[in-house]
């Protein structure tokens, strides 16, 4: 993985066929993701359940570029290693899981990933602020974690220019998770962000059968964001 800070799109596989992930990996990649976003949950950390390591380990395959896990699960020290194995590219762990964040992100790192923290829309940026040299993402959850379709919280712009100012020259990227869309795509873009997570508003109206949906729904998030330095 090469850092830069162009603009990327994630499409989140919470959106996706559930029994078709292999095939839904290979058209959003073929229709212009830039990223996989893959969410785990464990109905105690937040309250949905998803999938684990062994359904990573399946899509990785179908996957040619990077697969980025979202780690919604505590406690999660004890899943690092499982999920390094099964391929991550970028483990993102929530620093509201547990106690002894420093150690997790020392704990990914270790296991040869991409290191990410994540915020939840209550927690402040100054959270990340003694773990800079430990992190290569910091996730802005623009929703409270658990499921797609939900609305965007716009309190959460002012954290991504405090994040923004705090990362500095630092190669980290700033991503978001949670309501993006082409109208909200361009208010944190300007405001520094470079990864941008969309679940529904990537697989509205396609399948992998009609996947030009998708394709287009990433162009024009991709444009809408970009449209900020047009
Ligand atoms: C929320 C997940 C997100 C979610 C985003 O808990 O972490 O990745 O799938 O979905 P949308 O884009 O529909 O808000
Ligand atoms: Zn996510």
């Amino acid at each position: 993985m090469t850092f830069d800070r162009k603009i990327k799109i994630a499409p989140s596989i919470l959106s996706a066929d559930f029994a078709n992930f292999g095939a839904e990996c290979e058209a959003i990649e073929a229709q212009g993701a830039d990223w996989v976003h893959v969410d785990v949950m464990d109905g105690h950390f937040v309250p949905n359940i998803t999938f684990g390591p062994a359904t990573c380990a399946a899509i990785r395959p179908h996957i040619k570029g990077v697969m980025d896990v979202h780690l919604m699960i505590a406690p999660v020290d004890p899943y690092i290693e499982a999920f390094a194995k099964a391929g991550a590219d970028v483990i993102t762990a929530h620093v509201e899981a547990g106690p002894h964040v420093h150690r997790t992100l020392q704990a990914i790192r270790a296991a040869g990933a991409k290191a990410g923290i994540a915020l939840n829309p209550g927690t402040p940026a100054s959270a990340i602020e003694p773990l800079l040299d430990m992190i290569d993402l910091v996730c802005v959850m623009t929703v409270n974690p658990g499921f797609g379709g939900q609305k965007f919280i716009h309190s959460q712009i002012k954290k991504v220019e405090q994040l923004r100012a705090l990362i500095g020259e630092r190669p980290i990227h700033i991503e978001i998770d949670g309501g993006v869309d082409p109208t909200t795509a361009p208010l944190v873009a300007k405001a520094g962000a470079d990864v941008l997570v969309a679940g529904s508003a990537v697989f509205k109206g396609g399948s992998v059968t009609n996947p030009n949906v998708y394709g287009d729904n990433i162009k024009a998030i991709r444009a809408a964001a970009q449209g900020v330095w047009a």
